[in-house]
């Protein structure tokens, strides 16, 4: 990744941090967007402590305009990007009777459209031929979970996107892939779907490997997943999950 350029969305913490820690261990000059000027600066810290080299922009990834003016900014700054992460989300567990439409909404705009107005954006700025995208999915786009209508929804049209950009971006020499992480340890997403230690034991007992995953195991798969030995990979969904996707036995 040495002489590459990342952008991160949503990387100033969780996975999406953990991604761009993974990038910069591998040499990238990485840029992190989220709506957070804090946490953007405690995470460029982190980076640069590391010895990476991290910029960051502040805009909120359902702000089309924002994110345009952010991309471009950063672009002109660091140059075309050779790798776009998109993994800004918000959630919560709410059950669908007691889910306004502003709720649902909002997640879905986080999700899906901030997904769609980040790669979209970056458009103009990828490198041509050669620049991988990388969405952040997650399990309930495919496997329904209770209290979870809002993200699954918005999950499952973050797959379909990243399929019909790949299609639609081939040709340039332009990947648009997804993974789907399960439930990953130390993160808040994780946090706010168990909040109690029979939660987490119920969960772990539907997970094959029996185990939450790591940061770092996510972090490995973008690394493959943009790199040259996954040059013939194109708009598939990737499950890091301990196989939860499975389903019980
Ligand atoms: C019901 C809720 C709610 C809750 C918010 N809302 N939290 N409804 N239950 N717990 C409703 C509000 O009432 C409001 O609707 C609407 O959602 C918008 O809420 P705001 O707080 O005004 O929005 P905002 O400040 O933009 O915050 C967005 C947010 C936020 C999503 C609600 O809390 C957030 O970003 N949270 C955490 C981020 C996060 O967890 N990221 C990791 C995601 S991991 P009304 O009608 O009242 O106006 C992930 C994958 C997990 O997604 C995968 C595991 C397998």
């Amino acid at each position: 990744m040495v002489g590459k350029v990342a952008f991160v969305a949503g990387g100033s913490s969780g996975i999406n941090l953990g991604i761009a820690r993974g990038l910069s261990a591998e040499g990238a000059q990485v840029v992190l967007l989220s709506r957070d000027e804090t946490k953007l600066q405690s995470a460029a810290t982190l980076i640069s402590s590391e010895g990476g080299r991290a910029d960051w922009v502040a805009a909120d990834v359902r702000d089309a305009d924002a994110v345009a003016v952010a991309l471009r900014r950063s672009a002109e700054r660091q140059g075309s990007f050779d790798v776009v992460v998109s993994g800004a989300a918000g959630n919560f567990l709410a059950p669908a009777n007691r889910l306004s439409s502003n709720g649902f909404r909002t997640v879905v705009d986080i999700d899906l459209v901030g997904t769609f107005n980040v790669f979209r954006h970056s458009y103009p700025h990828l490198r041509r031929p050669g620049a991988s995208l990388v969405a952040i999915s997650a399990p309930q786009a495919v496997r329904p979970m209770a209290e979870q209508a809002h993200a699954g929804a918005a999950k499952a049209g973050v797959n379909v996107l990243v399929k019909t950009l790949a299609m639609e971006w081939g040709r340039e020499g332009i990947r648009v892939n997804a993974i789907s992480p399960g439930f990953i340890a130390d993160t808040e997403g994780t946090t706010r779907l168990i909040s109690t230690p029979e939660a987490r034991e119920r969960l772990l007992n539907t997970i094959p490997l029996g185990r939450l995953g790591t940061k770092d195991e996510i972090a490995d798969l973008v690394l493959f997943l943009v790199g040259p030995k996954a040059g013939y990979i194109t708009g598939t969904v990737l499950d890091c999950d301990g196989g939860l996707i499975l389903g019980t036995r």
